[in-house]
């Protein structure tokens, strides 16, 4: 059984670089088999779910290289089996894009249902009315797996009842290359909907209004090759200025687009912290009390829900109580509080709502990640707790944070990595 063991108590000082954009990089992975060239990324982070996406590109037949431990050649020019299996589908939610991608380029996409954190309901309705409304049939057939096809793909006026990331993303991807205008409208306006645009841009496609409520799409008959790199991780970095808070200590987190983070350092001030902005670099100290806040979930530019398990962590210590509205997804976003309960935390959750009564101190405990950010929400408990901390099913984790523990140890962190054999498992002969 692989763990963390996070030994509380130290605070982290110095500086720590960000990597490349998780939730860029799987939408660009995905995109790059619509390119009839080769396209070289850069600042690709080395994580499990970028490895999925290049094993996925591996198996439809792609020539896919890593040049470095960050940059990757991917040639899709000639693909032998475009679809994703189960196997791989299982492992990520973004292996979705496909979807949007394949049906770009073959106008025939068959991808197994998605996997990804479980976060409550996650319907795929507005991807498929934005597929429909191209022309596409879409289906789920024998074996869970989602099968769309379309004569031809037409530029259309779709107008998306909730602002979706993944729908953004897939009905853009499917969108670049259809005949005509495409307007997509209440669109998702996150950093990592604009990285793509820039990305599908810069092999050619023309599409304008990324980071607006609306995109328009003039569909185009070719995409060449490119050489792009991704942005910084926005979670990633505001991850690491909440455990900076959170610790009392001082990190300059580099490599940042600040920008993306205004809405995670508006409510790391109001908690306490001072938050310094540079061109590419915030500084997060804190000396006083943890405050207590109030904090919604909202889509970009509001408060990411991807940040909210780890607020939540660190408004376990704050002077008072604290509210917390999950606004994204459903209140399986607080499943990771029974966890933070077990090492002393007091949190009441009422459906999307959880109240945060701050208490002295937590003591170490044997915890779980729950999802890939729950699991940063732990080791940020973790380092603020006294005694020790052991967190389970950390590969949620690993799903998408590069280097994770090497970063923290580099801040002063006491945390190492441990595989003990798992005691439900028969002994080997
Ligand atoms: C993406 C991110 C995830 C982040 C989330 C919200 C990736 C790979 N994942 O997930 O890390 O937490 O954005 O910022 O980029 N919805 C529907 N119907 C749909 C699509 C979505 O009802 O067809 C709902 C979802 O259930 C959810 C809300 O819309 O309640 C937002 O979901 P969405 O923005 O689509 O999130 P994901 O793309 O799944």
């Amino acid at each position: 059984m692989e763990k963390y063991v996070v030994e509380g108590g130290a605070r982290l000082c110095g500086t720590v670089e960000i990597s490349g954009a998780k939730n860029a990089a799987l939408a660009i992975l995905a995109a790059t088999i619509l390119a009839e060239e080769p396209c070289i990324i850069e600042n690709i982070p080395n994580i499990n779910d970028t490895s999925v996406s290049l094993k996925i590109l591996k198996d439809m037949g792609a020539t896919v290289r890593l040049l470095d431990k960050n940059t990757v050649y991917v040639d899709a020019s000639v693909l032998t089996s475009p679809m994703v299996p189960y196997e791989h589908a299982k492992r990520m939610r973004a292996s979705y894009y496909y979807l949007g991608s394949l049906l770009g380029r073959y106008h025939k996409a068959d991808v197994s249902m998605p996997g990804g954190c479980n976060l409550g309901v996650r319907p795929i309705d507005q991807h498929i009315k934005g597929f429909r409304a191209l022309g596409c049939t879409v289906d789920i057939v024998q074996g869970g797996i989602i099968s769309a096809r379309a004569q031809e793909l037409v530029g259309s006026h779709i107008y998306f009842e909730i602002s979706s990331v993944g729908a953004t993303i897939n009905v853009m991807l499917a969108a670049v290359k259809a005949e005509g205008v495409t307007i997509l409208e209440n669109v998702a306006k996150e950093p990592h909907v604009v990285d793509l645009a820039n990305f599908l841009n810069s092999m050619g496609a023309d599409i304008r209004g990324a980071g607006t409520d609306v995109i328009k799409i003039h569909g185009v008959k070719h995409l060449g090759g490119t050489n792009y790199t991704i942005i910084p991780d926005q979670i990633e970095a505001g991850t690491f200025m909440v455990a900076a808070a959170a610790t009392g200590g001082d990190v300059l987190v580099s490599n940042v687009i600040p920008k993306h983070l205004e809405s995670i350092s508006e409510k790391l001030i109001k908690a306490g912290a001072v938050v310094e902005e540079y061109d590419d670099a915030v500084r997060v100290y804190r000396h006083g009390p943890i405050n207590k806040i109030t904090l919604k979930t909202l889509p970009h530019p509001g408060f990411p829900t991807d940040m909210q398990p780890q607020m939540v962590a660190m408004l376990c210590a704050a002077e008072g109580t604290s509210v917390i509205t999950e606004s994204v997804f459903e209140n399986n976003r607080f499943k990771y509080v029974d966890e933070l309960s077990r090492m002393g935390a007091h949190i009441q959750v009422d459906g999307k709502i959880a109240v945060v009564e701050g208490v002295p101190k937590l003591t170490g405990a044997p915890v779980k990640a729950t999802d890939l950010r729950a699991g940063a929400a732990m080791v940020i408990a973790g380092l603020m707790a006294e005694g020790v901390t052991e967190i389970e099913d950390i590969y949620h984790i690993e799903r998408g944070y590069e280097d994770f523990l090497d970063k923290l140890k580099m801040l002063g962190a006491d945390v190492k990595y441990i595989c003990k054999p798992d005691l439900d498992m028969p002994e080997a002969l």
